[in-house]
């Protein structure tokens, strides 16, 4: 049966999830997705609900381009007319006979997601705003009607998201002389970054994101955020290649391919860059409005940090550690008591979110610092935040010549020991702590020396 301290718990834990969704869709208002969508997905039972999806985003203000996939349905058209399509490095050599089913099956993708967003009421357009040319003869091996991007025709994207239209770009582009040639739909994607800026660019496809278990790190990729189904949630640019070089055969094509265009739309702008699989329901909703989505982002600015708290970040603290202080795992605070040191607190953000915090508290013999109000928020526990933000203490502490760094716990000694603080007494307290220490509350005393180390 369901008490009723569940109940409020399950309020809390909506409430703080409806507040985070609110502030997702404050910071991503009037940015810019660009959405590459396998068209692989499209017989998919869930497709019209991603759809759906998309044009939520859509209406919480978010500018959406969309680039639809073409490598199935160019296959299955050219299977039907019997002709022979080869691959070099991953991209196709178009042929005459070829180009015509492929301008076929693009549009005919195209027009499909553009019935979707219509029904919707939504107002998609579709059109060609890519100059092309032909990738001609590379390595001997002639590309035919395969081209490349040669300029995107910004101002017209432009107007048409400010006039609220959902661009869907099929992959052709002409050249000057009205020569149609078969464009990769990743690179599209990738290269709109460079003319356009854009927020988040999306790869949609059937992948779940980057596993974790057995990936081979390096010294850029020891510590890995994974998500509750082992999927690395966020790396950086140098994470990013760190492991596309160690893992040439542990990773699948599609895990490379995303790695590859994620590092390469990051150089040319792009702030985030999420492989997600558009066959889980409502990912691209977790993947847009929680930290740490469903599937694996690369991102090219600072994406978590450890800063130095303030003034506006006292409601966040306090709600951080509400919890734990109703358990009595921390000591009570209040926005006064903490304002009063708001520069001993540091906070862990994500995307400017926080989701944990901690402080470091001065003494008067200015030998000693306390290490105290370490608390993770409940959804971010265990992944490393906690690590993290102790970490950050202690080379603080270091840095500012403290000889040690005690503390007063209750719950988590096990956890500090790895640390390196071993048990002290309230003896080892500096003397107005040892004057305001509650015997009642009986907080073991854990102590790090520095010096030495
Ligand atoms: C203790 C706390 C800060 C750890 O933060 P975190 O980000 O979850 O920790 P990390 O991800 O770095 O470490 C997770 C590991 O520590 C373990 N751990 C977490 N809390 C622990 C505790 N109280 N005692 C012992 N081990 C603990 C987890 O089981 C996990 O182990 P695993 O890696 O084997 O699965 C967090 O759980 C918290 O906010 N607790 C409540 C407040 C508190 O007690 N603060 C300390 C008083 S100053």
């Amino acid at each position: 049966m369901t008490s009723v301290s569940d109940f409020s718990e399950q309020k809390l834990e909506r409430a703080s999830f409806i507040r985070e969704v609110f502030s997702y869709i404050h910071r991503f208002k009037g940015q810019l997705f660009i959405l590459k969508i396998e068209d692989s997905l499209m017989n998919h039972p869930l497709f019209p609900v991603l759809i759906r999806d998309i044009i939520h985003l859509h209406r919480a203000g978010i500018k959406v381009v969309i680039i639809p996939g073409t490598r199935k349905s160019i296959d299955d058209q050219l299977k039907v007319w019997n002709i022979d399509s080869s691959f070099h490095e991953g991209v196709r050599l178009t042929s005459e006979a070829a180009l015509p089913l492929t301008e076929l099956a693009s549009l005919g993708v195209a027009q499909k997601i553009m019935s979707y967003l219509t029904a919707d009421g939504c107002r998609g357009i579709q059109g060609n705003w890519i100059s092309a040319r032909s990738l001609g003869i590379i390595d001997g091996v002639d590309f035919m009607r395969t081209g490349r991007i040669e300029r995107i025709q910004k101002d017209i994207l432009e107007s048409l998201l400010a006039e609220n239209f959902i661009p869907i770009i099929p992959p052709i582009g002409w050249n000057k002389l009205g020569h149609a040639y078969n464009i990769s739909s990743t690179e599209l994607a990738t290269e709109l970054c460079k003319y356009l800026q854009v927020g988040k660019l999306f790869f949609i496809g059937n992948e779940d994101g980057v596993h974790k278990d057995g990936l081979i790190t390096g010294p850029k990729t020891q510590y890995l955020d994974s998500n509750e189904s082992g999927i690395v949630s966020a790396i950086d640019i140098e994470q990013a290649e760190e492991l596309l070089s160690l893992n040439a055969e542990h990773l699948n094509y599609a895990q490379k391919d995303y790695l590859a265009n994620a590092i390469r739309a990051c150089k040319a702008g792009a702030n985030r860059v999420h492989l997600v699989n558009g066959e889980t329901q409502g990912s691209i909703l977790e993947e847009v409005f929680s930290g740490r989505g469903e599937g694996t982002m690369v991102y090219a600015n600072q994406y978590s940090c450890v800063r130095p708290a303030s003034i506006d970040d006292i409601p966040d603290i306090l709600q951080i550690m509400q919890d734990y202080i109703k358990k009595g795992y921390l000591v009570p605070r209040t926005s006064e008591s903490i304002s009063k040191q708001l520069s001993d607190y540091v906070v862990y953000s994500i995307d400017n979110a926080i989701h944990g915090c901690g402080a470091l508290h001065c003494f008067e013999d200015g030998q000693t610092a306390e290490l105290a109000g370490v608390a993770v928020a409940a959804n971010y526990r265990s992944s490393g935040v906690g690590d993290v933000i102790v970490r950050h203490l202690i080379a603080t502490a270091k840095m500012r010549g403290f000889k040690s760094i005690f503390l007063l716990t209750t719950q988590a000694l096990d956890w500090f020991y790895p640390f390196g603080f071993r048990d002290g007494s309230v003896e080892d307290l500096p003397q107005s702590k040892r004057e305001s220490y509650n015997y009642k509350r009986n907080s073991r005393v854990l102590v790090l020396s520095l010096e030495n180390s």
